[in-house]
């Protein structure tokens, strides 16, 4: 295991970047379009059909090549080609973290312990392939031999969102005549909407969990068998409705599922990570294996560029460095994605959990707490309905949030201007966003003069455009990518290691104590503090007096 022993904050390019923040932290990027007509030429990278600009940024060429040094510094290459060969770069669960090797190719030499892993990974690909064309063909019946119209993903964190996001976004490549929907939360109201109208007899269920014991996926499973068992009346339709994906055999076989039904991963998938994986089976069921395949390839195309490509000219790295550079040096807390696609709506929570799980973190691999800003907050929403929510906050709020805007020159959707609507949208808000409106400008046009202030646009508020003709698998493939690795660098800048996620532990103990108090009616017995005590009598008399 190689140790960052140096703290972060210490390091030569840390604090040059500091003193270099100290110059030109202010400096508006009015000035620098002005002074450098060739910028927007030079501040972009492609990798195949995805286009990034990133010349709306508060850098130049000194900070870029500060950032790129400090990357050097703390062995940024060194880590990457430890991911790509197998190493147990999770160290606190000393475990790889090799989900690149999910979209490799069957011929690929990725190992752990010198062992190739494409030979298995490909054989579970074959396995859901097979089993997908059945469900797809009609050829998969249900237990009393009707045919498969619904399928119910039912899964929590990134064995939900991932494939969720996914299943919007390639929505347009989706089997016409099969219902794919997803069922997270504990809250009773999502299963129970998802399966308002649904026959049990064609209805499908993946219980999908790495574990197999999150708490929230077993109790919506167990009352989804509950459910298809007292319409079809057998137990042994189980094995006909419910299929699992899971790295845990005993627990899905506790379950009372067959384990010839149930499609594997490995404990080197983490969750957030785990969209290529098995995890992706109800997305294979709804776009076909082809179209599934093409998305691994666009996500392999992306692992080989982050893998090869100098850290100048790399997408991930470049998009990392920068995100280190607004919550490092400017300690700002939040950045905000806007696809100006509606199909890639739910991308901004997919990336929520991916972020924010890996690198929300204050204490470094050594255990040693954190003095700088590490992740951001992580939030956004489609486009153009963002503008009509809180983009009046983007352009005049307080503290700048960075933005990535994504778009595409297509649409699937053959409706009227939509798209140049849509696309001149989203130009047009990075571009007020740089550059703002100066009261001087506002003042030139007649506004009166108190409401100069309100009228002005201080700009200066960085954002980076990704641009692709059009949202296809691969380039779905290649956008989830690209974050994976964008998350993966900072944690390596900020010295966390991304893939654990120990802070999710001590909310899921504390709900199983209070499950516990709630459901024996023994009263309250642990102690808590005086405001959970009331709360938890509260619940309990509005539960029982109605
Ligand atoms: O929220 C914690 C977490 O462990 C995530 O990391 C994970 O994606 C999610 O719960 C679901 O876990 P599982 O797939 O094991 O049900």
């Amino acid at each position: 295991m190689d140790t960052q022993p140096q703290r972060l904050t210490l390091r030569t390019a840390w604090r040059s970047l500091e003193a270099h923040h100290a110059r030109i932290g202010t400096r508006h990027l009015r000035d620098w379009f002005a002074e450098d007509p060739e910028r927007a030429e030079r501040m972009s990278v492609e990798v195949g059909p995805l286009w990034l600009d990133y010349s709306k940024n508060r850098v130049d060429d000194e900070t870029l090549r500060l950032l790129e040094a400090l990357a050097e510094e703390c062995g940024l290459q060194a880590r990457i080609d430890a991911m790509f060969a197998g190493a147990h770069i999770n160290e606190t669960e000393d475990r790889p973290a090799f989900h690149v090797a999910l979209r490799a190719p069957l011929d690929s030499r990725l190992a752990i312990d010198g062992k190739r892993v494409a030979p298995e990974v490909h054989a579970v690909l074959a396995r859901m392939s097979e089993f997908a064309v059945r469900v797809r063909d009609g050829l998969w019946t249900g237990h009393t031999g009707r045919r498969i119209r619904n399928v119910i993903n039912i899964g929590i964190g990134g064995s939900d969102l991932g494939p969720l996001m996914a299943h919007e976004a390639l929505r347009p490549y989706a089997h016409p005549e099969l219902r794919v929907a997803y069922v997270s939360n504990v809250d009773g109201r999502d299963l129970a909407s998802a399966l308002a109208g649904l026959d049990p007899a064609e209805t499908l269920f993946i219980v999908c969990s790495k574990t197999f014991t999150t708490q929230e996926t077993l109790a919506n499973a167990h009352a989804a068998r509950e459910w298809c068992l007292s319409a079809l009346g057998d137990r042994a339709a189980v094995a006909r409705h419910f299929v699992a994906v899971s790295t845990h055999r005993a627990g899905v076989e506790g379950f009372g599922i067959d384990p010839g039904n149930m499609f594997g991963f490995w404990d080197w998938v983490g969750g957030r990570f785990s969209l290529t994986s098995a995890v992706g089976l109800s997305l294979m069921i709804a776009i076909g294996p082809e179209r599934f395949r093409e998305m691994l390839a666009g996500a392999h195309a992306m692992d080989e560029h982050f893998r090869s490509a100098p850290f100048r000219n790399n997408m991930p790295v470049v998009m990392a460095l920068l995100g280190v550079w607004y919550a490092s040096f400017f300690d700002w807390p939040s950045h905000c994605v806007v696809p100006y696609s509606f199909d890639l709506r739910r991308f901004p929570a997919h990336l929520q959990q991916l972020d924010m799980e890996s690198n929300g973190k204050r204490v470094d691999r050594l255990g040693r707490i954190i003095d700088h800003g590490t992740a951001p907050i992580v939030w956004g929403e489609a486009g153009t309905n963002a503008q009509h929510a809180f983009f009046q906050l983007l352009h005049q709020g307080t503290r700048p949030v960075p933005c990535d805007f994504i778009g595409f020159a297509r649409s699937h959707a053959r409706v009227g201007r939509h798209q140049d609507l849509l696309t001149a949208n989203c130009f047009a808000q990075a571009e007020a966003l740089a550059f703002g409106r100066t009261s001087g400008e506002v003042a030139a046009e007649g506004i009166a003069e108190r409401q100069v202030p309100h009228r002005t646009f201080p700009g200066n508020r960085p954002s980076n455009m990704l641009r692709a003709p059009l949202l296809t698998p691969d380039l779905l493939g290649r956008l989830v990518a690209l974050y994976e690795h964008k998350v993966f660098v900072q944690g390596v800048i900020w010295g966390i290691n991304s893939f654990d996620q120990w802070g999710v532990e001590l909310g899921k103990l504390l709900a199983g104590r209070i499950l516990a108090e709630i459901e024996s009616g023994a009263g309250i017995e642990s102690a808590h503090d005086a405001s959970t005590t009331r709360l938890i009598g509260r619940y309990l008399d509005e539960r029982d007096s109605s």
